[in-house]
């Protein structure tokens, strides 16, 4: 008996059609479009990737994108004031600084200036801190994504020992925020945790960001689980693959995700929800 496969590519689409068509009635109540502004600095490849793709579902959904592409070189003070301009930007709803940032930069002071109600990736100690507080405002994109996956199942999530791999500020800590604040049981696994196997073996909800290629074989899941891939990696011969050995882990787990097509195309849907939260947030309060 294999898993059920849990399609992020096309709960993604859905996700994007219905951004699409709160956009455009907004728009025929006379509203402007959401705008996001992407800031990538330097020219790391997988960052090129992610901006490019982020900015392809902003046109696709009707939300207006404004690129600042910086050189490596660029100043703190210079990436700083950048920031403070697109804060003082109304045009501009959400800013989203691609991480990771050059070693010049410290990227918790540029996430730290960018306005809370403007910051759509959730990173800002505000957001997180509201999430943690049980009152989420702008939720981190990817572990909203991964609760919107899960929510789909159907299956209650209410009192499951939930199984998190990976402590980074992007997917662990929030993903365990979020699955607690879901009334999940926690456990929060890393490179120090001692017994790994036998944690992954008692988790009813896995999810699994620890960037290693196929790592978790299929007999560290629980018969029924829900296991989540958030890994993005490629093997030897250059196929891309998840944290999970796919192929070994659906012969057990409940509900998976395949990698591609599983939580990537989530974290980009979740990222237009919240920039036209963040539109919402400041139009309907400021009355244009
Ligand atoms: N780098 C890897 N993932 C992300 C993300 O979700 N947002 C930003 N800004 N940078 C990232």
């Amino acid at each position: 008996m294999g898993a059920n496969i849990l399609d992020g590519k096309r709960i993604a689409a859905d996700i994007r059609a219905q951004v699409k068509a709160d956009v455009a009635s907004r728009s025929a109540h006379g509203l402007r479009p959401p705008g996001l502004a992407v800031v990538l600095v330097g020219e790391h490849p997988a960052s090129q990737v992610y901006v490019r793709n982020k900015r392809k579902a902003c046109a696709e959904v009707g939300f207006h994108s404004a690129l600042h592409a910086l050189p490596d070189s660029t100043s703190q003070a210079q990436l700083l004031a950048l920031v403070d301009q697109l804060n003082a930007d109304d045009t501009i709803d959400g800013i989203l600084v691609q991480l990771p940032l050059p070693e010049q930069i410290d990227a918790e002071a540029v996430i730290e200036r960018i306005l809370p109600t403007k910051d759509v990736d959730g990173f800002h100690p505000y957001n997180v801190g509201r999430l943690a507080l049980r009152m989420p405002q702008l939720r981190p994109c990817t572990p909203k994504g991964v609760m919107t996956l899960l929510e789909r199942t159907g299956q209650q999530l209410e009192g499951l020992d939930a199984v998190v791999i990976g402590q980074s500020n992007i997917v662990g800590r929030p993903m365990a925020l979020e699955l607690l604040a879901a009334r999940c049981t926690i456990t929060v696994c890393h490179s120090r945790t001692k017994d790994l196997a036998d944690k992954a073996r008692a988790a009813d909800v896995l999810v699994v960001a620890m960037g290693r290629a196929r790592h978790v074989p299929g007999d560290w899941i629980k018969p029924g689980a829900l296991v989540i891939d958030v890994g993005m990696n490629r093997d030897e011969q250059g196929k891309l693959c998840g944290d999970v050995d796919f192929a070994t882990a659906v012969e057990r787990a409940g509900w998976i995700t395949p990698v591609p097509g599983g939580v990537g195309p989530m974290t980009i849907a979740s990222l237009l929800q919240n920039t036209l939260q963040a539109n919402a947030l400041r139009t309907d309060n400021a009355g244009g």
